[in-house]
């Protein structure tokens, strides 16, 4: 008996030793270990031998299955490190091959034309203002002296929100002028840029939201020739300084006097033809429309508490889209808003 545990420790611990997986581990402990395996068999002659030998014979069979199963753990541990060593290897990653290369985009060109007007603006002490979208029918015409039954507060070119015509989008950003002047004292000079709507079908022109920015200066002294210089200064910084304006008399409610601004057609420098054909830029007026502006009225100044007599002011609303594509030479407005990337990336 002595022989035959010593046989079937040494057979064990070969075949452990030569044992390359799992399952061939788990196979092993069955055909050695198990309820009906080898050594289970022999401790089952045990009852054959006499008392005086059982004891030794007993701490014999014990140590011979310590053995084994101390060499089984050592090989399951090995054959799982060397499997996982085998993964790692087959699995390694090269973390010093190139990365794919991300493509990054940048400022849409009307962002960046804001930019620059508004960069020249600070540069001439202009604070820059934001407001709302949403606005009362208070601020977007009563309070600009526009008073219910006139012709622009129709139905037909606004959206409203209420059927009380109190609540709407935005027409212009002149509700800023009123904004500001209700919550600052002079000396004003604001620039506010922002969205603006109307009922307008798209064309090459025309769009239902456009973004306009609206520019108020109010102090002591203010005249027309104050807005005409800041105009000027914005006009030659932005297109260079051979650029060409001129003011137009106009009509607005809540300015007096009133004004346009045009600028020279950059395609016919005035002229209004290119090569004999009508200019396809200006359609031959040869000056392109850029703004509104005007001095504040004295009512819409004192509706926001601000004494007329100490105080006059200048205020303008320019189309940001017109200034951008003048700027970008874009000749479709749709395409500002289509944001194809084959147009942007061209800028
Ligand atoms: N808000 C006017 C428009 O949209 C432009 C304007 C602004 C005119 C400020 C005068 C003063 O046409």
């Amino acid at each position: 008996m002595k022989q035959q545990l010593a046989e079937i420790k040494q057979r064990a611990l070969e075949a452990l030793a030569a044992a390359e997986t799992p399952a061939a581990l788990e196979a092993l402990r069955v055909q050695f270990l198990g309820k009906k395996g080898e050594l289970t068999a022999v401790l089952k002659q045990m009852g054959k031998l006499s008392p005086e030998e059982r004891p030794a014979m007993g701490q014999l069979a014990n140590a011979v299955r310590g053995d084994i199963e101390a060499t089984l753990e050592a090989r399951k541990a090995a054959v799982h490190a060397a499997a996982l060593e085998a993964r790692l290897a087959a699995e390694a990653i090269d973390v010093t091959i190139p990365g794919k290369p991300v493509s990054l985009g940048h400022q849409h060109p009307m962002n960046q034309v804001l930019q620059e007007i508004l960069d020249i603006f600070v540069g001439m002490g202009y604070t820059v203002v934001d407001g709302p979208e949403v606005e009362l029918a208070d601020y977007n015409f009563t309070k600009l002296n526009i008073q219910p039954g006139h012709p622009s507060r129709d139905r037909s070119d606004t959206f409203y929100f209420t059927s009380d015509d109190s609540v709407l989008l935005r027409t212009q950003t002149s509700p800023m002028q009123i904004r500001t002047m209700e919550t600052m004292q002079p000396p004003i000079r604001i620039v506010a840029p922002g969205r603006v709507y109307r009922k307008d079908e798209a064309d090459a022109t025309h769009s239902p939201m456009f973004h306009q920015i609206e520019g108020l200066v109010v102090d002591e002294g203010i005249t027309m020739g104050d807005l005409k210089g800041a105009l000027e200064t914005l006009m030659k910084e932005l297109y260079g300084q051979d650029a060409v304006m001129r003011f137009r008399p106009h009509h607005f409610p809540f300015t007096e006097p009133s004004c346009e601004m045009d600028m020279q057609c950059h395609k016919c420098r005035g002229a209004g033809q290119v090569d004999g054909q009508v200019c396809s830029t200006c359609h031959g007026e040869g000056w392109i429309e850029l703004l509104g502006a005007g001095m504040v009225h004295p009512d819409v100044l004192s509706g926001c508490g601000i004494d007329p007599n100490r105080y006059s002011g200048f205020a303008f609303g320019m189309g940001l889209e017109r200034m951008a594509m003048r700027r970008m030479q874009i000749n479709d407005l749709r395409l500002i808003f289509d944001n194809d990337v084959r147009f942007l990336s061209q800028f």
